[in-house]
């Protein structure tokens, strides 16, 4: 099948175009290179994929990658994902994770893709939820701009449902984590501590490490988007471990993680809170299971096994 990935150098995005080039599709990637990297699509590309350097801000060039490969599938993850960054400039964030997002549902309507599944945050949109688990009808409430922008683009991707009758879906992700992450992703933390592990570095924790975040690993998001392209489900879907996890208890997996390797993670410092954090975070994911047929299946310990192997 023919499948178009905005963002697909990234960190999540070169995972699931690994997946795609696995089952033997045909993989066209859309990305700037802003945070991605052409080395996490090096057995990709070498493997048949192509890496179309283009700003999905770009709505001709863009389109001429569309009109080329003519997508049946498109997986929207390219943004702008730097909470802080988008505090400073919500427009630039906006620009992007907005307008851009306009203008891949435009190429795939116009050139005829069978199925657009985007990329959404749970964490970033629910703000301080009244419900943990929290489920996707619980009330919008972003506490910065890349929340806000994040929804808007939700919107239009069920706009462009109703209004065009394109097959649309948001995936709403948890604190995605594993091989390829940035350390200044939104969950950047596990590849922070993974490093400070690694270096013999002393982990910093802001506040006193009894809040809380689901993550998920990558492995399992990147089943997430496979069924979740081919099913016909609108609307959005919350793609989490479905359990609250405390940094502290990621610093004791990762300590024993480490510990069965050699490696000693130092005890960590503790910092003041930073503002504007959530201080507990989980997503209830029983729509997807039920809707979807998904199930996360890999544990904290098990996901921080699998980073710690491609670093050593
Ligand atoms: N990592 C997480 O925990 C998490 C949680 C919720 C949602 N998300 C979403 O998942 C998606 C992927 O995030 P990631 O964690 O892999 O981060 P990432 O930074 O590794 O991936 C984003 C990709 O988009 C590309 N990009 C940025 N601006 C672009 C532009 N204007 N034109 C074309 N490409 C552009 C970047 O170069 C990068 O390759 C994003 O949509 C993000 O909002 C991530």
């Amino acid at each position: 099948m023919d499948c178009i990935v905005t963002g697909g150098a990234g960190f999540i995005g070169s995972n699931l175009v690994d997946a795609l080039i696995a089952r033997g599709d045909q993989v066209a990637v859309i990305d700037n290179l802003k945070t991605g990297k052409a080395e996490n699509l090096a057995a990709a590309t070498a493997a048949g994929a192509v890496l179309h350097r283009v700003d999905v801000r770009d709505a001709e060039a863009l389109g001429a990658v569309f009109a080329q490969v003519r997508p049946a599938l498109v997986f929207h993850l390219a943004a702008q994902i730097d909470v802080r960054s988008s505090v400073d400039d919500p427009r630039a964030d906006a620009d992007v994770n907005v307008g851009g997002t306009i203008n891949v549902l435009a190429a795939a309507l116009e050139h005829g893709a069978r199925r657009v599944v985007n990329t959404s945050t749970g964490g970033g949109l629910y703000g301080d939820a009244e419900l943990l688990p929290t489920p996707e009808e619980h009330p919008v409430r972003p506490l910065a701009p890349y929340g806000q922008s994040k929804h808007a683009a939700e919107g239009y991707f069920a706009l462009y449902t109703r209004l065009h009758g394109l097959s649309t879906v948001s995936l709403r992700y948890g604190n995605v984590y594993g091989p390829r992450q940035d350390v200044h992703g939104e969950a950047g933390v596990v590849a922070i501590f993974c490093g400070c592990l690694m270096d013999g570095t002393t982990p910093r924790i802001f506040g006193d490490g009894h809040q809380t975040r689901d993550w998920v690993e990558v492995g399992d998001v990147v089943t997430a988007n496979l069924l979740a392209a081919q099913s016909d489900i609108t609307g959005a879907l919350n793609i989490g471990w479905g359990q609250e996890t405390s940094v502290l208890d990621l610093v004791r997996e990762l300590g024993a993680a480490g510990a069965d390797r050699g490696l000693r993670l130092a005890a960590p410092d503790f910092l003041p809170a930073r503002a504007g954090e959530v201080s507990r975070s989980c997503l209830d994911v029983r729509r997807a299971r039920t809707e979807l047929g998904w199930t996360p299946r890999t544990t904290l310990r098990d996901g921080l096994d699998r980073i710690l192997s491609g670093l050593l």
